[in-house]
């Protein structure tokens, strides 16, 4: 058997090659000791035709108690002369004892710290306005677990409100006192009893607060003799030009978010959610801190680049305060706001390799919703490029979303190293069997719940 050196690369070579920066090379010695056999042959099962192998070249990805994520490239040939095929695989190693796993696709497992995700498909976080004072009802038990039924690794419950008046709407999910926590459990515990692991979205909506249900008026600001509240932002900025303007929220004030972010947190945790992912997206309150379009304030909030993240990356060291080390902490951005003057993908690459050291596992890389008049021109898989780019040049994994509808390109992205996990979340409206349908047209084995079993 012919292990590693056949490329004949160096190590400066090969860490080009897969992006360079902070890899480290581990001798093929280590990783035979650590993973046995399978550690060299990830590309063995393929009909038995591998013969020689090129150079291995992993870099740590995170070294957690409860176990070791890698991801490496390993150079490949299959053939017998002439005719050989090379190539690179991509792959992982979670958890230490659940070995390699094989090139990456949209099937292959994703270990994040003690979480196995049973395939890279998430259930995008999507409001679903069925509340009364916050509380979850049978509505989110059956939407988030019918699309775990489905298939989904991952079902993340919408916007969910840490105070309050931090809801888009009176409809919202909220999670600002400790009642809320029942009715989540459940829907928590029947997910994961699907095998699917339950995230939930930890949101405060800011200036685009106090607006009616989508399909009751129109949708639209809430009068406050209707029933509407008084909105809190980085500054007295009004989302749309006629709109209210919100309250400027003081220093104090911005503490306080920032504890209920992680009060919130801790209700998660109690509620048995395995993900939390920080909303910091869409013109939402975190976001309207990064945003200079929505931040004029001139405190150590507001101005440089550095005033405007640290709200942000305050709400990630609570939340890692609270959330445990065994558990994947998510950060969702809008990683560009599609308008001049706004937040760019540069600023978002950045933010995303200070929020890493912080414990974000992952960064979900949405765009947009920082103001009306942005100029967006969504095409399928359009964002894409945001959760590459932010992948390559910090190493933290990424979340790609936006119009992402079929089985194919959403094992390309997988695939071709543009994300870690795809999130679907119109698409899972019109089908929550995604997952098993998409199988079915790749090729993966996947079964179907035993109930459903004859119709698969
Ligand atoms: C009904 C609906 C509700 C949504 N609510 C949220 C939300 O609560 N939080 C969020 O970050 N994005 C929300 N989104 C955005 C989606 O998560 C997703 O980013 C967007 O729809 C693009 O993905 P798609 O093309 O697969 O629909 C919502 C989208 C829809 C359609």
């Amino acid at each position: 058997m012919h292990r590693g050196g056949d490329a004949g690369e160096s190590a400066e070579r090969r860490d080009a090659k897969i992006g360079g920066g902070r890899f480290r090379d581990l001798a093929d010695e280590q990783i035979f000791e650590r993973f046995g056999e399978r550690g060299a042959h990830p590309s063995r099962d393929r009909g038995g035709q591998s013969r020689g192998y090129g150079g291995l070249a992993l870099r740590v990805e995170q070294e957690q108690a409860t176990g070791v994520v890698f991801v490496g490239w390993h150079e490949f040939r299959i053939g017998d002369g002439a005719g050989d095929r090379r190539g690179w695989h991509e792959f992982r190693i979670g958890d230490g004892d659940r070995g390699i796993e094989g090139p990456m696709h949209l099937f292959s497992p994703l270990g994040i710290r003690g979480v196995s995700f049973r395939n890279r498909i998430a259930v995008s976080p999507m409001c679903q306005y069925s509340c009364e004072d916050g509380f979850a009802t049978d509505w989110h038990l059956v939407h988030l677990g019918s699309r775990a039924v489905g298939g989904a690794a991952l079902a993340i419950a919408e916007a969910t409100a840490v105070e309050e008046r931090g809801r888009i709407s009176p409809g919202d999910l909220g999670i600002w006192k400790d009642e809320h926590i029942a009715p989540l459990a459940r829907a928590a515990a029947f997910i994961r009893a699907q095998g699917a692991a339950p995230g939930i979205q930890l949101a405060h909506a800011g200036r685009k607060a106090s607006t009616f249900v989508p399909w009751r008026n129109g949708g639209g600001e809430i009068p406050l003799e209707d029933g509407g509240w008084p909105t809190v932002a980085p500054s007295a900025v009004a989302f749309h030009e006629q709109g209210r303007a919100p309250v400027e929220l003081s220093r104090g004030e911005i503490g306080g978010i920032v504890a209920s972010f992680a009060k919130a947190a801790g209700r998660a945790l109690e509620a048995g959610f395995q993900v939390v992912e920080i909303h910091a997206a869409h013109g939402y309150l975190l976001d309207e801190f990064l945003s200079p379009l929505a931040n004029r304030r001139t405190d150590e909030y507001g101005g440089c680049f550095d005033n405007r993240v640290r709200i942000v990356l305050e709400t990630i060291s609570a939340v890692r305060g609270v959330w445990p080390e065994s558990l994947p902490l998510f950060l969702r951005i809008s990683a560009t706001d599609w308008a001049e003057g706004g937040w760019e993908i540069g600023d978002s690459v950045e933010l995303a390799r200070r929020a890493k050291p912080l414990g974000v596992d992952l960064v979900d890389c949405s765009s947009g919703g920082m103001v009306p008049w942005a100029k967006i021109s969504p095409s399928p898989g359009f964002q894409a490029p945001f959760a590459e780019r932010i992948r390559r040049e910090t190493g933290v994994l990424t979340g790609a979303v936006g119009l992402i509808t079929e089985a194919a390109q959403a094992d390309e992205i997988v695939r071709s190293g543009k994300a870690d996990l795809v999130l679907l979340a119109r698409e899972f409206l019109r089908d929550p069997y995604w997952p098993l349908r998409a199988a079915r047209l790749l090729g993966a084995e996947v079964a179907a719940p035993p109930q459903y079993a004859r119709a698969w």
